[in-house]
């Protein structure tokens, strides 16, 4: 590839001024690069700081449209919504997500009737709403039931899609759940709703913050990864990607993101999809650790993390940091 050696090939004249590096960048942040999860609370002109996630907090519904105002004027194209359910909504059943005036309905309705550009994204899983904090419905001994909690993810969906969300991300790992969603979309005249599939989702230690963002976390019973997959595994997250793929997801999502670069990389490499990676919240809180002891600056971290992404092959990447990245963007 390179025939030239040293001295005749100085690699440092390509370094050596700001405008020799901007020219020769192979990747690029761009803020519609960006998706921007928020959390929802119930109650009037509540904002709820979240102790793990340091600089996210937890919005009830009204405050919804200033925040996609925010998000719009920075370019960013789509916000994802994850709801904290009032405690005694959560039932073994998890008959919540099934109704029509949920927090994640009323904040959908919300946004979408006061900023119509913005694309909005919804997340299908029952853990917001179950008393166990699991993804699914379980059996007497635990166990996450696989095709009763698709036939409810389903209609999960269809409440959701109904109250105007653009996107559906189904996060729950489920099997056969994208084909069961998108059957009912074509079923219910949704063909324009996007499925974005959480395709390989691991059962991983980074979800601690989020878990206490939503509320699932103290309750949770066990672990996840009856359903969630193993980080030991790369070929079964090409196997896992496909199926949704030939089940109808539009895009698809590989989370968390930096422990999961790899798979990233081959997901869009082999797979050509648009290829979502999710910057969750323990890589978010990581990093805020680092800049908050002094270690790093935050700025700087938060511009590598993203741009790692878009390297191994992200289109696009959900990160807590987006409105301030954006804004890093905008310079
Ligand atoms: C649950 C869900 C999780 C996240 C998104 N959807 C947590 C989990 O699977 O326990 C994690 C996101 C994050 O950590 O930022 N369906």
């Amino acid at each position: 590839m390179t025939n030239a050696t040293f001295p005749a090939l100085r690699m440092r004249r390509g370094r050596a001024s700001g405008w020799m590096r901007a020219m020769l960048a192979e990747n690029r942040l761009h803020p519609s690069d960006l998706i921007w999860p928020l959390f929802v609370c119930d109650g009037d002109g509540e904002e709820q700081p979240i102790a793990t996630l340091p600089g996210v907090s937890r919005h009830s519904v009204e405050r919804l449209p200033a925040l996609a105002r925010e998000a719009r004027d920075l370019g960013i194209p789509c916000l994802a919504l994850f709801p904290n359910t009032p405690s005694g909504l959560r039932t073994a059943d998890a008959k919540e997500a099934l109704n029509p005036d949920n927090l994640i309905c009323r904040a959908v309705r919300a946004i979408k009737d006061s900023v119509p550009d913005i694309g909005v994204m919804t997340d299908v899983a029952l853990d917001p709403y179950t008393a166990d904090g699991h993804d699914g419905i379980t059996d007497d001994r635990g166990r996450v039931l696989n095709d009763q909690t698709s036939a409810i993810l389903v209609e999960q969906a269809l409440v959701q899609a109904a109250a105007g969300a653009d996107i559906i991300a189904p996060s729950d790992m489920m099997d056969g759940r994208v084909a069961a969603i998108r059957a009912g979309l074509e079923r219910e005249g949704h063909q324009d709703v996007a499925i974005m599939a959480y395709a390989a989702k691991y059962a991983s230690a980074f979800y601690g913050p989020f878990r206490d963002a939503v509320g699932s976390g103290g309750r949770l019973k066990g672990d996840k990864r009856g359903y969630q997959m193993d980080p030991a595994n790369g070929d079964e997250a090409l196997r896992e990607v496909a199926l949704d793929i030939a089940e109808g997801a539009d895009l698809v999502m590989v989370k968390p993101g930096l422990a999961y670069l790899d798979i990233i990389w081959r997901v869009s490499r082999d797979l050509g999809m648009p290829t979502f990676a999710y910057a969750v919240s323990g890589e978010y809180a990581m990093l805020e650790a680092i800049a908050q002891s002094g270690g790093g600056d935050r700025d700087a971290l938060v511009l590598e993390t993203l741009l790692a992404f878009k390297r191994a092959g992200a289109r696009g990447i959900l990160t807590y940091h987006a409105p301030l990245a954006a804004r890093l963007i905008h310079g």
